[in-house]
């Protein structure tokens, strides 16, 4: 009796207590990562992605934030390289405890990054790693917590080739590259694949590694075997060194590459007559693309204090950011298992067109020629998958 007593007594203590406990505080603030290469090879990379990231994310703040709660962005720089990529994918999860990465830029260092993400189960969307196996691993499987808001290099690829033989009217192709380099080895398969599938013939295939400046042997073996065109799908460090010392030795072979050119700091003079796939341009008439060329100019100014124009790398970080708050809205709480849900099915009309994922978290989009010329990047054709 006595016992029961004492126990209905405690009972009701922790009735009380726990009623007088307060509810746990509202979550006020949402973490995201933004992992970007603003030092080391290709740091224009790495800015324009920072910057494309931030504007989403001072856009949404200034409505109020998502989900009630303010967007606190953490930069890192991952510098295009498997290891710091690395160090600060752990950083992120481990120490700031983000659920979110917008990130990184190239797919060598995106790959790594996406083994750990998903391992964790956080939700990573890369603006622009271009190689499938961001999303996809060695086991053919979806990478579930892993997304992308580009195209990918089998697509990329097949729109040079196609463009080099159609437009260009190239029958042989020389291929330069970096076997060390996932996008680089990725989209140069891809592009003879599709370039000998239509009947063209590669006549060369070189590579170099990604310290290499001097790149006269190479270019020794194009000038002989004057192909029609050369493929150089490298990032524009690599192009500038390149097509400076091609048109010292006289080459005019015109040479076509990917995405990876696309930089404020591309060598116009050394690159000109070249040509390029990419993701957008800043001249496409569509207004949501003059709309956001405008407010990120009024944002962001260069040195001499005029408007920066966004590249792709700008462009696909804003729309990858805004994508993956969308997501986080639509699941209803800071729930990177919701949010992968949600953003698996999402439709989003970004400024570089319409996203829907495929069951591989692709986008299916279209692609962007540009031209090098008069010291300019002109906008060429629009090609559709
Ligand atoms: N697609 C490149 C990669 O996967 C990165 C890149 C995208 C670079 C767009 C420039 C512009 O490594």
């Amino acid at each position: 009796m006595k016992s029961r007593i004492v126990l209905s007594i405690l009972v009701l203590l922790t009735v009380v207590l726990a009623s007088c406990t307060p509810a746990a505080p509202a979550q006020k603030e949402i973490k995201v990562a933004i992992l970007a290469p603003l030092s080391g090879p290709v740091p224009t990379f790495g800015v324009m992605t920072r910057d494309g990231a931030l504007a989403a994310i001072d856009e949404w703040n200034a409505k109020g934030g998502v989900l009630g709660m303010k967007i606190v962005p953490i930069v890192e720089d991952s510098q295009c390289t498997p290891d710091p990529a690395v160090n600060a994918a752990n950083k992120v999860i481990d120490q700031d405890k983000v659920h979110y990465i917008v990130g990184e830029v190239c797919s060598k260092a995106s790959i790594p990054v996406s083994e750990i993400a998903n391992a964790k189960g956080v939700v990573q969307i890369s603006p622009t790693s271009t190689n499938p196996d961001v999303t996809v691993g060695s086991d053919g499987k979806v990478k579930p917590y892993i997304f992308r808001a580009c195209f990918i290099d089998p697509f990329q690829g097949q729109v040079g080739a196609k463009f080099a033989m159609e437009n260009l009217g190239a029958k042989t192709a020389f291929i330069m590259l970096d076997q060390a380099n996932d996008y680089v080895k990725g989209l140069a398969e891809f592009f003879e694949k599709s370039f000998t599938e239509m009947g063209g013939t590669i006549v060369g295939k070189e590579s170099y590694t990604a310290t290499d400046t001097d790149f006269s042997a190479i270019l020794a073996k194009i000038a002989e075997a004057k192909p029609d065109v050369v493929y150089l799908p490298d990032y524009y460090n690599i192009v500038n060194l390149v097509t400076k010392q091609a048109k010292e030795k006289g080459i005019t072979s015109p040479f076509i590459g990917g995405d990876g050119w696309d930089s404020s700091d591309l060598d116009t003079a050394a690159a000109d007559g070249g040509y390029f796939t990419n993701h957008y341009s800043p001249e496409d008439p569509r207004p949501e693309v003059q709309n956001f060329v405008k407010a990120f100019g009024e944002k962001y100014k260069d040195e001499q204090g005029n408007p920066k124009v966004p590249d792709a790398l700008a462009t696909l970080a804003y729309d990858a950011t805004n994508l993956l708050l969308t997501a986080i809205q639509q699941a209803g709480a800071d729930d990177p298992a919701k949010v992968k849900d949600a953003m698996a099915g999402i439709t989003y009309n970004g400024v570089s067109g319409k996203i829907t994922f495929d069951p591989n978290h692709n986008p299916v989009k279209s692609a962007t020629i540009l031209k090098v010329t008069e010291g300019k990047v002109k906008f060429e054709a629009v090609v559709n998958p």
